[in-house]
């Protein structure tokens, strides 16, 4: 017996403080004008002191598993995409299991930065496949805005925080040697790449040696803007090869919302009609390993996204890392 996993439902919490670009701290020498032009950012959400990695995923969890109908007792592993955990161990997801009263299974932090999606989404699909676990609560869910460096304008001014969730359900595959069918809904394919030389493009500048340190996120932007394009293209040209799909084949292409820039040259590369992309980086600026999930249930909630719709992902991050999968919702 073969399985796939289908997406039951997702949720969101973005946080109550929504910072508009001019509302950013005077000191910062930023302007309107120039985080518009360079990034298409507006505006980010802001957490509160009680609205931490824990609470955001935790909300977002609560409003997906309504939306499944399913109850926290089916559900059996939490797998939680974070950079900004509320503690440096144990894994927040466990954290997330108390809040939620989860008393079975399993709960594990996935860290890829702004791939962590993603990454966490072939891991859940994996665990389905394979027939281990049953119901997934797949979640990325950050608070960008207490790793960087408020008298930073070149970092701080990009990201925002927040959390998405989506419970994951096995279904029989009715294919053969447990290659789905691509007209059954579902997760079609991942594809996870990663190269560490590019380690110190984007980091945090704390470690287990510097405990005392409050780190802050350091990022050479402009390195990791030339080779997006490229990667991101990579992993978007192996998505449809893997399921001989075309362009034209894809009803939705929801990127990672990390610069309205580095969409445009995704789109560009790809001829990608520019209706069928879903961009939320303006209003939600990047959320990292949320962004992707924030964008999806943005657009399932407003009616984009209909059921056995094909929907392709992608994302590129701090490792580097980057990764796409298909999936027909
Ligand atoms: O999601 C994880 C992966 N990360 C990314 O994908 C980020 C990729 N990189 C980017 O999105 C862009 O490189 C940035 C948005 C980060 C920066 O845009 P850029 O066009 O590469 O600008 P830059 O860093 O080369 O800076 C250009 C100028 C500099 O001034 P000078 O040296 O030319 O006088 C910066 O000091 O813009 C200045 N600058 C700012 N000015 C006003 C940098 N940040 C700001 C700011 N407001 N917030």
């Amino acid at each position: 017996m073969f399985f796939r996993s289908t997406v039951a439902a997702i949720g969101k919490y973005l946080p109550d403080n929504c910072v508009q670009n001019a509302d950013l701290p005077q000191q910062l020498e930023t302007s309107d004008e120039w985080i518009r032009e360079r990034t298409g950012i507006a505006q980010r959400h802001i957490a509160a002191p009680h609205e931490t990695t824990a609470f955001m995923a935790t909300e977002a969890a609560k409003q997906a598993l309504l939306a499944a109908g399913i109850a926290i007792d089916q559900v059996d592993a939490i797998i939680l995409a974070t950079t900004t955990p509320d503690n440096g161990f144990p894994a927040t997801a466990t954290r997330v299991q108390a809040l939620l009263g989860m008393k079975r299974g399993f709960a594990f932090d996935v860290q890829a930065v702004c791939s962590g999606f993603v990454y966490a989404l072939a891991i859940a699909d994996n665990f389905i496949k394979t027939g281990q676990v049953k119901t997934v609560l797949l979640i990325g869910a950050e608070a960008f805005s207490r790793i960087v460096d408020w008298n930073d304008r070149g970092t701080c001014v990009l990201f925002g925080d927040g959390a998405a969730a989506l419970v994951l359900t096995a279904a029989d595959c009715a294919s053969l040697n447990g290659k789905i069918a691509s007209k059954e809904q579902g997760i079609l394919s991942t594809h996870l790449y990663s190269d560490g030389t590019g380690y110190d493009l984007l980091y945090i500048d704390h470690t287990i040696d510097t405990p005392t340190k409050r780190g802050a996120v350091v990022m050479h932007g402009r390195e990791i803007f030339k080779s997006a394009v490229q990667k991101i293209g990579e992993a978007v040209e192996k998505a449809l090869e893997a399921n001989a799909l075309t362009i034209p084949d894809i009803d939705w292409f929801v990127p990672h919302q990390a610069n309205a820039r580095i969409i445009k040259g995704v789109i560009d590369r790809f001829n990608l009609p520019s209706e069928k992309v879903v961009v939320t980086v303006d209003k939600h600026a990047n959320t990292s390993a949320a962004s992707i999930p924030l964008a999806l249930c943005e657009a399932v909630h407003d009616g984009r996204i209909q059921k056995g719709q094909l929907v392709l992902i992608e994302a590129m991050g701090g490792g580097l890392t980057w990764a796409s999968a298909v999936i027909r919702w």
